[in-house]
């Protein structure tokens, strides 16, 4: 027997699939009231596109992808992530040099080669969104509130840890003195750390490692060193959160496994699913669409991680959709099908080719959620009707085929 690959599930069964496109619809219903339009970008890419924005130093590009040289010899990757391509996507497009405001959100899977845990998977889904064109850091805002209004629809609960990376002018200074205060206790740190210091110093502040950790609670923080804008976007911010009743703690080691965030930088955590507890992230990537040789270009956006929010989903108790039908003799059954195509024009219907009796089409309409149970018997076929059960209020009656 062959079976699905180490870390890759399939979302199969009635529960996941009802989780799933209850997700889906609630996430996509939230970004288009916001004004965001759905994009889809292929799921392989040159791999220097991933190199070039989620950064060689970073464990994604450096450890986890999903890289090979198609047969046509170029070298190629299956996205870790789906910021990447939607950038590249907006470049190719010319839309930085059209300037104005481009707002996209997309849904899909992600591939990162982690080593398989509960919540941590190698074939994952996301749902995301990307702002183009806004440097102002209400619309930083405006991504957490659509985190967290999509959280709340969906019944979840959740920590928001903020913090500030930063930009070009007090960056560099503030990783120059982290660097100084590395090397006062590099003796003490683990090699991972120590392999950071030189290519990616301000990720040793999430490093998962006890010790080190209880050596970084001294570090200098960039939150204290910020240069004069980001450190008016940064209390902005908290002042539109405080203002819209979102609650925050200041994480100062929340730096983000991906190379390309300058300023705002945020993570949604869940207390409930155990060790791997980020369910969204996010933040501001300013000089992305640059590096990727696009027209400097504002941008923010988000990813949430679909499989770590299906298990925390609670599903509204009136889930019943549509319609089940099924016969109970043979000969009714062109007619069920003749019905089903009529009502399909506007809802959901399941139906049952084999003609069965009455109890057993109520157990399957029932396992299929269905509203209503609609049955054709022998008598309904002389008399020209159907029976119908609404299995969400259990009141049933018999109707006219022609008004059905
Ligand atoms: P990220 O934090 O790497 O950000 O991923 C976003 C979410 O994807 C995580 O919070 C988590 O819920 C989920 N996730 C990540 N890795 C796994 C995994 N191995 N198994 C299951 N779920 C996972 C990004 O990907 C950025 N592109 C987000 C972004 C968009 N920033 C700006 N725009």
């Amino acid at each position: 027997m062959i079976n699905s690959l180490r870390g890759m599930n399939d979302i199969l069964s009635d529960d996941e699939y009802a989780r799933y496109t209850y997700f889906i619809k609630t996430a996509t219903d939230i970004a288009s009231k916001y004004g965001f339009h759905f994009i889809e970008t292929p799921i392989l890419e040159e791999t220097a596109l991933f190199k070039r924005s989620v950064g060689e130093s970073s464990d994604i590009v450096g450890k986890e992808m999903y890289q090979f040289r198609d047969k046509g010899e170029n070298d190629v990757c299956m996205r870790p992530e789906g910021t990447a391509g939607v950038v590249r996507a907006f470049i190719q497009k010319k839309l930085d040099k059209a300037g104005g405001v481009h707002r996209y959100f997309y849904h899909g899977p992600m591939f990162r080669y982690e080593r398989p845990q509960k919540g941590r998977l190698r074939q994952f889904h996301q749902f995301g969104v990307e702002s183009f064109g806004i440097a102002s850091v209400y619309e930083d805002a405006t991504m957490i509130m659509m985190v967290s209004d999509i959280l709340k629809a969906l019944g979840i609960g959740y920590r928001l840890q903020l913090n500030s990376l930063g930009d070009q002018n007090c960056m560099p200074t503030y990783r120059d003195n982290l660097v100084k205060f590395i090397e006062s206790c590099e003796d003490e740190i683990c090699e991972d750390c120590r392999r950071r210091k030189d290519t990616n110093p301000i990720r040793v502040l999430d490093c998962k490692n006890a010790h080190c950790q209880s050596l970084y609670a001294n570090a200098p923080k960039l939150i204290n060193n910020l240069c004069s804008p980001c450190n008016d976007d940064f209390t902005t911010l908290k002042k539109i959160l405080d203002d819209n009743d979102i609650a925050y703690e200041i994480d100062t080691h929340l730096v983000r496994g991906l190379d390309y965030y300058s300023k705002t930088a945020f993570e949604f955590v869940s207390d409930n699913i155990g060790s791997q507890s980020a369910i969204a992230g996010g933040g501001r990537y300013d000089r992305l669409v640059e590096f990727l040789d696009g027209r400097p270009t504002p941008a923010v956006g988000f990813a949430m991680g679909i499989e770590r929010l299906m298990e925390l989903i609670v599903m509204p108790e009136n889930s019943r959709e549509g319609y089940y039908m099924g016969a109970m003799d043979e000969e009714a059954v062109a007619l069920i099908v003749s019905l089903t195509h009529k009502k399909r024009a506007t809802d959901r219907v399941t139906i049952d080719y084999k003609a069965k009796n009455l109890k057993n089409h109520l157990k399957a309409a029932d396992k299929v959620n269905a509203q209503f149970c609609c049955v054709i018997g022998t008598n309904e076929l002389e008399n020209g009707t159907i029976w119908v059960k609404d299995l969400q209020n259990r009141s049933e009656e018999i109707i006219d085929i022609e008004t059905f």
